[in-house]
């Protein structure tokens, strides 16, 4: 079995979660098993210690991009900042409002938590619509700083966000997609 596919093997779908119709897709199962949690950290961390894709920050998406985010950005020796959901940050923020697969939402980011050249790396574990990553990295855009590339370890591709955030000029590398 490849990478990707014993990836995929640990990533539970839960149908009609939180809403019918919603193919759920529930990382927890590759977070839990230490061998498939290292696998998955170490396929970041190689391809962002290359020199050309290093970056000089890491951003992760509330709340199931953190869990990756920081670890990479641990391993990568970078800081990590978090884009949170409405009302969690205690400085001064700037904020982006979106559309999600089901309903919508506002994330916000402290406005010293990147700054103009720094090359984020921005990351979550899965794209839907594309919103959440769309919201985050206008975010970082707002404050001056380049997304050198958005990185998710599910892409949904029927549902379009990857397809719309690289028209939009950003790349992006996933690991597995489930049509
Ligand atoms: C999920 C997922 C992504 C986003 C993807 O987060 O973790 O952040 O949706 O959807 P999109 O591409 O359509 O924007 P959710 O908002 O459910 O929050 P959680 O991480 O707190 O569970
Ligand atoms: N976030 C948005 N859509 C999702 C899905 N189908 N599974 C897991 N997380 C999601």
């Amino acid at each position: 079995m490849d990478s990707t596919d014993y990836l995929k093997s640990h990533i539970r779908t839960v149908p009609d979660w939180p809403a019918p119709g919603v193919q759920f897709r529930d990382i927890t199962p590759l977070l839990q098993d230490p061998r498939v949690f290292r696998v998955l950290i170490d396929t970041f961390v190689h391809r962002y210690m290359e020199p050309s894709l290093r970056p000089t920050v890491v951003a992760g998406l509330d709340a199931r991009g953190f869990i990756i985010g920081s670890v990479v950005a641990y391993e990568l020796g970078l800081g990590f900042v978090p884009i949170r959901k409405k009302g969690k940050l205690p400085f001064t923020t700037v904020e982006e409002t979106y559309e999600l697969e089901y309903g919508s939402a506002t994330v916000e980011l402290h406005t010293d938590a990147v700054k103009p050249g720094d090359r984020v790396l921005l990351i979550d574990d899965l794209i839907a619509t594309g919103g959440t990553m769309m919201a985050g990295a206008r975010l970082l855009e707002k404050l001056g700083a380049e997304v050198m590339e958005g990185a998710a370890i599910v892409d949904l591709p029927e549902l379009g966000g990857s397809e719309r955030l690289r028209a939009s000029g950003l790349p992006l590398f996933t690991l597995v997609n489930f049509s």
